[in-house]
């Protein structure tokens, strides 16, 4: 059976990256072909290396053009030829011009029951403002802030007293485990 062709793009830690390369690793349905990281001392780049999965940086120059950027990055990409790109705490708004490279095959997680806390600081926003039950959402990616059309949220209550690093670690565990969940059914329905 052909496999649905992942990149996984993040700037960062990588957990979610690493979570989707280890369930790729034993899919029938998917495999991931390379990350790529905007931040070329990202520990994601590491993970990615240490599961055998290509680790690509390309980061943006000072004062380039969002456009020139976005095309060294599809540039980069294309030699592997993903199929779908998977974003995993990638901290850059995408443009029209990778959006349309990609058209509708973009997915992005984002720790917030949104429309609520989009933006670079889910938890953080969530915590502040005193939430009482928090969650991550999966969706698809448009020109927007976390505005694209959601594929599935995951819900939990927030502990009374819990310190906002319990919090979060406990939210990003909860996205490890469900962001690889969510893309089998997503790709379930298209191999
Ligand atoms: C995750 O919490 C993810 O939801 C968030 O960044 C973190 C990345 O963690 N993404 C966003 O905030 C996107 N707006 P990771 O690098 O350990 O996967």
């Amino acid at each position: 059976m052909t496999k649905v062709r992942i990149a996984i793009l993040a700037s960062g830690s990588g957990s979610n990256a690493e979570s989707i390369m280890k369930w790729a690793a034993d899919s029938d349905i998917a495999e991931v072909v390379c990350v790529l990281s905007d931040k070329r001392k990202a520990l994601v780049l590491e993970r990615a290396k240490n599961n055998n999965v290509p680790a690509l940086a390309v980061s943006k120059k000072k004062n380039e053009d969002k456009t020139y950027f976005e095309q060294r990055m599809i540039a980069s990409l294309e030699g592997y030829r993903p199929d779908w790109i998977v974003l995993a705490g990638f901290m850059k708004l995408l443009g029209p011009h990778f959006l349309k490279t990609y058209d509708k095959k973009i997915v992005n997680i984002h720790p917030s029951l949104l429309p609520l806390f989009p933006g670079v600081d889910g938890y953080g926003d969530a915590f502040k403002a005193n939430v009482t039950e928090s969650g991550c959402t999966i969706h698809y990616v448009d020109a927007g802030m976390d505005t694209g059309e959601i594929i599935a949220q995951k819900k939990f209550d927030l502990v009374p007293g819990e310190s906002f690093e319990d919090f979060k670690a406990r939210g990003l565990a909860i996205e490890n485990k469900f962001y690889p969940e969510v893309l089998e059914k997503l790709f379930k329905d298209i191999v």
